[in-house]
């Protein structure tokens, strides 16, 4: 079992590269077999998520070929069968966006329900709602299959009760090859909306106002081939710069969308860092110790979910009492048990963390309950005082393509070791 070793309490200083959107690109692969021309997928982050959803576009037969190291080359035209089996999906929620690429392209698809970061309730009734409106019977059939088909598919007026960043990605998708025109209202506005949209316009969908609220969608009968390169990761990105404020640190985060992380600046300068934004980058500098603030998780342009287990995180070394409500899922507070083990004040009262902040972190043994809040943990034993081992980290290889690569660029004490003797090695090194 492979597990991070983390000596904490150097201030990490330095450039880092931001990879390819892992929640662009799960959808971008997805809808990369509704042509059947090649599409050439650039910038797709080398992540256990992008693996999953590869594997099961294979299983399918889908002839999919690593080029380049980031570089995919996508041909849908050998798939064979609509049926995506559960080993196949089985560790991401993403694989719900088989069900839109399928059904829009072949009118039928049957794909195992998903899985995924175990972040409370999470269900696909919207996604059902929508393709049912698009003119689809769907079935939930034994084992958890999600059958979907119709004769045809014809555009509708959908109107989501809640935000759904996955249910507005899969209708876009299923709507681009349905007759007439599809409105979606109560649409996410989340910057990967915008990258699926603009990679299926640049594969000849018609796709208006994805980015607003309302986006509207002309079906056409085919989609061609494209060269396409996805938009950085807004999430690696905020969790690099949390990662230069909860260590005292000085990190320039490069090949970025400086846009997309307004509302992480925005929060960072609250706690006292300074925040200079290039145009493809963004350096968060760290003023001695962090002030306290207050975050509650929106939809885009709010603070993302995605980000409040790491801001916790920092937030637990701050200087006095912050409020960290989560607005999106019904539970998002798995790592908070790990973080008081490390020394960490505060009470979780339904979904919202109090947080007192101490002066230091000490290193522990932990595991990661999730991707983000593995991350979180990271930075948490990043900032602590002595050594901390943490375990289940392909939960947080599911989103972030090389962390402790790239946290190694930037001086941190952290390697991959799978038994004690790499451990105790590991130990003599950094002392
Ligand atoms: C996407 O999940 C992301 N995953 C998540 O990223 C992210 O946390 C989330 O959006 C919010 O930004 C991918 O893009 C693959 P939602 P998704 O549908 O689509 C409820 C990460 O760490 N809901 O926007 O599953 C739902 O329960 C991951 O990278 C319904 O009730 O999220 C939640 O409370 C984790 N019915 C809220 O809506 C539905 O049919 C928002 O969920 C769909 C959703």
């Amino acid at each position: 079992m492979e597990k991070y070793i983390v000596k904490g309490g150097t201030p990490l200083k330095g450039e880092v590269k931001i990879s390819g959107a892992k929640n662009a690109a799960l959808g971008i692969l997805a809808a990369a077999v509704m042509t059947d021309q090649v599409v050439t997928v650039e910038n797709v982050p080398l992540v256990r998520d992008s693996d999953v959803i590869i594997k099961a576009l294979q299983s399918v037969g889908a002839s999919i070929r690593q080029k380049e190291k980031n570089v995919f080359e996508i041909d849908g035209s050998t798939i064979k069968s609509v049926n995506i089996r559960y080993d196949q999906v089985k560790k991401i929620r993403a694989s719900y966006y088989l069900i839109g690429a399928l059904l829009g392209k072949y009118k039928e698809a049957k794909v195992a329900l998903p899985g995924g970061c175990d972040i409370g309730s999470r269900p696909i009734d919207m996604h059902i709602k929508g393709f049912t409106a698009l003119g689809a019977d769907v079935d939930i059939m034994a084992g958890g299959i999600v059958w979907a088909r119709a004769r045809k598919l014809t555009g509708a007026h959908i109107y989501f009760d809640m935000v759904s960043v996955g249910a507005t990605i899969n209708l876009m998708m299923a709507a681009c090859m349905a007759e007439g025109e599809t409105i979606l209202e109560n649409a996410a506005k989340e910057p990967h909306i915008v990258d699926v949209a603009n990679f299926l316009n640049a594969m000849g969908a018609k796709i208006k106002g994805a980015g607003t609220d309302v986006i509207r969608i002309k079906g056409v009968k085919k989609l061609h081939s494209v060269t396409y390169s996805i938009i950085p990761d807004q999430i690696e990105a905020g969790t690099f710069m949390a990662a230069a404020a909860i260590t005292g640190g000085d990190i320039t985060v490069c090949d970025v969308i400086p846009k997309h992380l307004e509302s992480i600046s925005a929060k960072l300068i609250e706690m006292g860092c300074e925040v200079i934004e290039g145009d493809d980058s963004v350096r968060v500098i760290s003023k001695g110790r962090l002030h306290s603030t207050n975050i509650k998780t929106l939809p885009y342009p709010g603070f993302p979910t995605d980000m409040q287990p790491q801001f916790a995180a920092a937030l637990s070394v701050a200087e006095g009492t912050s409020i960290v409500t989560e607005g999106v899922f019904d539970s998002r507070f798995r790592y908070v048990d790990e973080l008081v083990r490390m020394g960490a004040r505060g009470n979780l009262e339904g979904n919202t963390f109090y947080i007192e902040g101490v002066e230091k972190l000490s290193g522990a043994e932990l595991t990661a309950p999730d991707l983000r809040a593995g991350a979180a943990l990271v930075l948490a034993a990043l900032a602590a005082d002595g050594f901390s081992e943490i375990e289940d980290i392909h939960l947080i290889q599911r989103g972030y393509e090389d962390f402790d690569g790239k946290l190694r660029s930037l001086g941190a004490d952290i390697v991959i070791i799978t038994n004690e003797h790499d451990a105790q090695k590991f130990k003599l090194q950094v002392g």
